[in-house]
């Protein structure tokens, strides 16, 4: 039988430091956490550096980091593991969750609030003093190894509606708030990811600031890092600024034709 996992998993173990720039103290917070076992939560928008942030720690601290995408199918047994059966019986396999802590290593849960309530509580004993995990089906339980770290990120006020973290669950992190990065920071991030000069990185910025403030005519996505250094990898493969601003940042944010032609005229007037 195949050993099936659970979909959205990665694990990083190589040793090449990822590229990243603090915003703010995030990195000595983290540290701490890290030293005195708390669990820490990231909240921010889509394309903010979270993920990048937690890969560099994880780096940073000499820990593997082990990345779990959360949906709505996910189970308990998803996490722990589960007895898989063989021509020769059945064999225990650890689930990602149980892995991690035997390993000391970080276990990121990405968009945490997608997962079932069934599935977030089994995280409670292990983001609070308890630091074990017991396991049902085998009678173990399983202490975290040293240097063992729950960290979980989401994005609030997405689309969210019904979706959110019970405050037993909460209480049970230290948060850390990402946002879009202050603006000389954010050209420095686009110019290093995306490859382009100054001068490009910082009109593509600047667009931002200004596609941004849209939120407030109905622009319910605004432009993230990311889409900046999409656009950004396309101008450094040759093409026309306005055109990479339209495929990268102005077709993937909206399909309403008012509010695309109100951001291709802020593209025109930012690429001359
Ligand atoms: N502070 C930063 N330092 C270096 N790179 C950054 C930083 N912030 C954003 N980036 C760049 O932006 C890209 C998107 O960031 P990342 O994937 O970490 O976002 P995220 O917050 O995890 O988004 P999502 O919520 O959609 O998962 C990264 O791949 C990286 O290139
Ligand atoms: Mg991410």
């Amino acid at each position: 039988m195949n050993i099936v996992e659970p979909i959205g998993l990665s694990e990083q173990h190589d040793n090449k430091e990822p590229w990243y720039l603090p915003t703010g103290q995030e990195v000595e917070v983290f540290e701490q956490c890290h030293a005195r076992q708390l669990a820490v939560l990231l909240k921010g928008p889509t394309g903010c550096g979270k993920t990048r942030f937690v890969e560099y720690m994880a780096w940073r601290l000499g820990r593997p980091l082990i990345t779990i995408a959360c949906h709505d199918d996910l189970t308990a047994s998803d996490l722990i593991g589960r007895f898989l059966v063989r021509h020769d019986g059945t064999q225990w396999q650890d689930g990602p969750l149980t892995r991690a802590l035997r390993e000391g290593a970080i276990c990121y849960l990405d968009e945490v609030v997608e997962a079932r309530q069934d599935t977030i509580v089994v995280l409670h004993p292990l983001a609070d003093h308890r630091r074990t995990l017991p396991i049902d089906k085998t009678g173990e339980t399983v202490a975290a190894a040293e240097g063992f770290q729950l960290v979980v990120s989401y994005n609030p006020g997405y689309q969210r509606m019904l979706k959110d973290l019970k405050p037993s669950t909460r209480q049970r992190f230290v948060g850390l708030d990402f946002d879009f990065p202050p603006l000389d920071q954010e050209v420095q991030i686009v110019s290093q990811e995306g490859g382009v000069d100054y001068a490009n990185a910082h009109a593509l910025v600047s667009l931002a600031v200004r596609l941004r403030a849209l939120r407030d005519r109905g622009l319910a996505e605004v432009p993230s890092t990311r889409l900046l250094i999409a656009a950004a990898r396309l101008i450094d493969s040759g093409i026309d600024p306005k055109l990479a601003c339209q495929t990268a940042i102005v077709a993937p944010l909206s399909d309403d034709p008012t509010l695309g032609s109100a951001m291709r005229d802020l593209v025109d007037a930012m690429f001359i």
